[in-house]
């Protein structure tokens, strides 16, 4: 059951992929609300996983929304192909592009919400020059690049800073946090601004039965 307005974004990374359309069925039914897909291209992060055609094939299993996370560099070039494999959301890394003015803008006109994630090296307030041209801001709470890493702490103020910046701006966007989310650190994360989770390890190591309710775990845990 929803107590609060916060989304759960789980995390296919950390899904059996032998048989992802089925981890898709089954994260769906058990309500998660998003779906969060990681591109790694071995450039930007140093890990790949996933193109394109993998997600056109894994669009037929869910409606829920597709919420790409793109950790590749260039992005640009990749922004057509996964739009057109299904992607609902793209969120790009401010340090992949140049021009992330024009990067959001394909995203746009491409039909899609725009986001923009940065590093947890990265500061936010870089941010304020292109906040208002997108839907989500991504803060990453672990170096990006894998699954199951440890929480950094200190990424607590950026969502608080973040959450300020849009109040004074009077805009609301999502702020979503991603990497070591566990049903301790989304109450952090919640209480710091953020409204939409993504979690991995947190829900795929459990046993299928339990998606369910360790998806009402993170979203209700403040
Ligand atoms: C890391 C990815 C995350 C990752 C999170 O680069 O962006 O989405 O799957 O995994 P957990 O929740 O296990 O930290
Ligand atoms: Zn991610």
């Amino acid at each position: 059951m929803k107590k609060n307005n916060v989304l759960i974004s789980p995390s296919i990374l950390a899904a059996d992929f032998s048989k992802l359309g089925q981890e898709i069925i089954d994260i769906d039914k058990a309500g998660a609300d998003w779906i969060h897909l990681d591109i790694m291209d071995g450039h930007f992060v140093p890990n790949l996983t996933i193109g394109p055609d993998v997600v056109s094939s894994l669009r037929k299993y869910t409606d829920k929304l597709f919420d790409v996370h793109l950790m590749t560099m260039p992005a640009n070039n990749w922004l057509e192909p996964f739009a057109k494999a299904g992607a609902d959301i793209i969120t790009i890394h401010l340090e992949a592009e140049k021009d992330i003015k024009e990067s959001l803008k394909i995203i746009k006109d491409l039909g899609l919400k725009a986001g923009i994630s940065i590093k947890p090296s990265t500061s936010e307030n870089i941010l304020e020059k292109y906040i208002e041209l997108c839907d989500l801001v991504l803060v990453m709470t672990v170096n990006p690049g894998f699954g199951g890493q440890k929480f950094i702490n200190t990424q607590l103020k950026k969502i608080q800073n973040i959450k300020k910046m849009q109040k004074n701006m009077g805009i609301t966007i999502d702020i979503e946090v991603d990497g070591g989310i566990n049903k301790e650190t989304s109450k952090l994360c919640i209480a710091a601004g953020a409204n939409v989770l993504v979690a991995g390890n947190a829900i795929f190591s459990e046993n299928v039965e339990n998606y369910s309710s360790l998806i009402n775990l993170l979203r209700n845990s403040n």
